[in-house]
């Protein structure tokens, strides 16, 4: 079975990782240009947000 895991970065993107790798960063500050994806915007727009982690699977 594989894990996923999310990590919720503190004032930036929900890195998705596959078991250990990392898949893909998705964009929480609704600010990037390469929705869904994170383009790095939310360090230039102030974006805050706390850090959290969530295992979906494993
Ligand atoms: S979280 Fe990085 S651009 Fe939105």
């Amino acid at each position: 079975m594989v894990k996923v895991t999310i990590n919720a970065k503190e004032n930036g993107p929900l890195i998705v990782e596959l078991d250990g790798e990392r898949l893909c960063a998705l964009c929480r500050c609704g600010k990037s240009e390469k929705s869904p994806n994170c383009d790095g915007t939310h360090a230039k727009s102030g974006f805050k947000a706390e850090a959290s982690e969530i295992k979906v699977c494993d």
